[in-house]
């Protein structure tokens, strides 16, 4: 029997919303298209903004949303995307193979526009590589200044009179790579100009209850090593003399599937299914190192010298871009283009539980992309706007935004670990594909339950210890048909979140079915 064992006394850390986060970007049919249909469209638009995208996404109520890249950010000219639209410049983009002119009709406005509808917070890139320290400085009085200035009231005949307010400003992409191909050192000089010469707006006065975060490019977690060296050596540089601002590290993760070309998003083997499901666990172990490197990193600070009081340093983890990334992508057109089926649903979970178990080490995690590109949760043709499986987990994992970890241990008849420990081995559980993952909020406590198995229903025996009496109250789950069913245009919701049924109790504890290839979230009351 698969017993999962919940202790209600021992809370471990409160799950930021913002590990519900987003990234979009100007790639493919991300933006044009899919957020952006403009106000000519036939399509249902609110301003521009597809009213069908935006509406599923104010469902969820998006906590952050990353604009506009990703790599796209270092060639992006945030002057380009102001003024009366017709009167735009044109300009080309070739961010991974979309290869499509760009008529910059979706700027700033346009994107805070977004973020008021869906009611996120923005996060936004600023352009290292072929931008300047001057054109990021003016980027942040555009957006922030509240005082009359030529650019506040430039932004004012612009249609927006009040300051944006943008809290999260990400000072670099990906520098390892696509955004400069720098070293660690390079990047950390880079960094303490960027860092030095943002403008303070509001974040100046403790009194406005505003900061603004500049958050640095973190590591590539698919690269072992020099995912270490980026890190350690980012640190140490420096550590050299006085440090500038570094609210943040944004670490990157892609579930990379694209070692078999005959593995694509819709047709997988049994073979191809576990290989996907189970690198993407490798998260947890990556999470843990960067965590622990920032800290020997901040440790490694000098003390500050003089009369005035320092803060001590501190500086959040976060990731910036996650997914899966079919192979089959490189070839789609749009660019990067994937179905989701049943396979990136339980990866999305997966993930969204990684980051759960892992709260007090990240804060943040944005979903990459949100529409039309790799791990979707709206896909549009036309028309149609598509709401893929992982949406459903997004909207059943939201009972789990600001409440506590609970501890949980796992056993099966050939072993037993407890605590941390249960989940170990590369983040997995010692179950045989089941994964579990438990909240407390209320007086309400909240199991997602994850069966991984492609094709065994299996049965979960869940106990509360110190928990006083609990009834289950619901049950949201999600499974398929078949492992490779995906929603499309011809069948918009063949795999959709349902009522599952409620585990029957028994010997003091609940006994569940999960069916095969399934996500259930089950809702417990204290009674
Ligand atoms: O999400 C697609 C791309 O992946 C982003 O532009 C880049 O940051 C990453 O390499």
């Amino acid at each position: 029997m698969n017993r999962i064992i919940i202790d209600c006394n021992k809370k471990e850390g409160i799950i930021s919303p913002e590990l519900h986060s987003h990234f979009i970007e100007f790639l493919g049919a991300c933006i044009y298209d899919g957020i952006w249909v403009g106000e000519e469209s036939e399509i249902e638009n609110y301003g521009g903004i597809r009213k069908a995208a935006a509406d599923a996404l104010s469902a969820l109520e998006p906590p952050i949303i990353r604009w506009p890249g990703g790599c796209y950010a270092d060639t992006y000219h945030w002057r380009n995307g102001i003024g009366e639209r017709s009167k735009r410049p044109v300009t080309y983009n070739e961010n991974f193979g979309t290869f499509e002119r760009d008529d910059n009709q979706f700027g700033i406005h346009e994107f805070m526009e977004l973020c008021r509808i869906t009611g996120a917070k923005p996060w936004l890139n600023i352009n290292l590589l072929s931008g300047s320290v001057g054109e990021m400085r003016d980027w942040v009085e555009y957006c922030n200044r509240r005082e009359e200035t030529e650019l506040s009231l430039l932004r004012k005949k612009n249609g927006s009179p009040e300051p944006f307010m943008v809290e999260y400003w990400g000072i670099g992409n990906e520098c390892w790579a696509g955004g400069g191909n720098m070293t660690a050192e390079m990047y950390a000089e880079e960094f303490r100009k960027y860092s030095s010469a943002m403008p303070l707006c509001d974040s100046r006065n403790p009194d406005s209850g505003f900061s603004m975060k500049r958050i640095a490019s973190g590591a590539d977690g698919n690269k072992p090593k020099e995912r270490v060296e980026w890190t350690r050596r980012f640190f140490k540089a420096l550590g050299q003399f006085r440090q500038p601002r570094l609210d943040a590290m944004d670490l990157h993760f892609y579930n990379w599937n694209v070692e078999n070309p005959d593995d694509r998003d819709v047709a997988f083997s049994e073979e191809g299914w576990y290989k996907v499901i189970n690198s993407c666990l490798e998260l947890e172990d990556v999470l843990k190192e960067q965590y622990d490197l920032i800290q020997e990193g901040l440790s490694g600070f000098p003390e500050a010298e003089g009369f005035f009081p320092v803060t001590e340093p501190k500086c959040d983890l976060v990731v910036g871009e996650w997914g899966n990334w079919h192979g089959s992508s490189f070839k789609s057109r749009p660019a990067l283009w994937q179905q989701c089926t049943m396979r990136d649903a339980i990866t999305t979970a997966l993930t969204l539980d990684i980051f759960h178990r892992n709260c007090r080490l990240v804060k943040a995690a944005c979903v990459a992309q949100t529409v039309n590109v790799l791990n979707s949760l709206i896909l549009t043709q036309g028309k149609q706007t598509i709401l893929t499986p992982n949406y459903d987990i997004f909207m059943m994992y939201k009972v789990h935004r600001g409440a506590e970890k609970l501890s949980l241990r796992t056993e099966n008849t050939s072993s037993v670990i407890s605590g941390e420990g249960a989940f170990g081995k590369a983040g997995g559980s010692t179950l045989e594909n089941i994964h579990a993952f438990a909240s407390e909020k209320g007086n309400h406590v909240f199991v997602n339950l994850i069966n991984a198995d492609m094709a065994k229903e299996q049965e979960i025996f869940l106990e509360f210890s110190d928990g006083g009496k609990l009834r289950p109250e619901s049950v949201r789950t999600i499974f398929a048909e078949n492992a490779q069913d995906y929603n499309s245009a011809e069948e918009p919701d063949k795999i959709r979140s349902r009522q599952g049924t409620l585990p029957e109790e028994k010997d003091g504890g609940f006994l569940y079915r999960a069916k095969p290839a399934s996500v259930s979230v089950l809702t417990f009351t204290a009674v």
